[in-house]
């Protein structure tokens, strides 16, 4: 089976490990890792509907599905990696939060949030370890990933962190140096349009600030 770029670079994180696919919906990723040969897979979604859609793909395999809400459809340490992608990550961060002792005993996570990946990076930072960072363009838009473990220490970061895909940007991944241009052009577009009121003056300072640490980063660094 082929797979679009994002799920290519998703499941390229994953070997042969017992895995869960969590919020599976078209069911392709199960699939591609029934397929690879993963001794365990179990695609879950809230969603019956979505979930069945799954099942169809997958119903000459043996992929496990379960119907229910993030990762606590799964039993501790019944598989060693989840992949959770495609959804919001302040709602990634409500399902790692909501099934702790399951994400403390797998070896890793993969998480690709489509918004906040901001807010999702400083939860990271507060307990878990970023092992790797790709950044994806596809159909006109930048895709945020990451390969992520549990170890209930925090790690002291600047807020600015929490915006950069440090690890693929200090490889110098091209999609990569690509979205940090973006993301400061996309700064800079936003600061443009904003009104002369009070509560504009400060949105302005603070994005200024952000460039200039961003611009600042990048010197440092790249
Ligand atoms: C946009 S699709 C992403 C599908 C696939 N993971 C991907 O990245 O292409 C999001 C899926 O997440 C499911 N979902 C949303 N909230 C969920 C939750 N709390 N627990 C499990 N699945 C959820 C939705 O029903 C939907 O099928």
């Amino acid at each position: 089976m082929k797979l679009t770029r994002r799920l290519d670079a998703i499941t390229g994180w994953i070997d042969r490990e017992r895995v869960a696919d969590i919020g599976t919906d078209h069911g392709l990723v199960p699939f591609f890792l029934w397929e690879k040969g993963c001794p365990k897979v179990i695609a879950t979604d809230i969603s019956a509907p979505s979930l069945n859609k799954s099942r169809e793909l997958c119903r000459n395999t043996d992929v496990e599905f379960r119907l229910g809400n993030g990762l606590q459809v799964l039993v501790v340490d019944e598989v060693d990696a989840v992949i959770v992608a495609g959804m919001g990550g302040i709602l990634m961060v409500e399902l790692l939060e909501a099934a702790k002792e399951v994400v403390k005993a797998l070896d890793f996570l993969i998480l690709q949030p489509m918004q906040a990946s901001e807010q999702l990076r400083a939860y990271l930072y507060s307990a878990y370890r970023i092992l790797d960072e790709k950044i994806v363009y596809e159909d006109g838009r930048y895709f945020e990933m990451m390969k992520v473990t549990y170890t209930g220490e925090p790690t002291t970061v600047d807020a600015i962190d929490y915006l950069l895909p440090k690890v693929a940007l200090l490889r110098g991944d091209g999609d990569a140096l690509a979205f940090l241009d973006h993301l400061i052009e996309k700064k800079r577009g936003i600061v443009t349009q904003i009104g002369d009121t009070d509560s504009g003056r400060e949105r302005k300072a603070t994005l200024q600030h952000e460039i200039e640490r961003l611009e600042a980063w990048t010197r440092q660094n790249l």
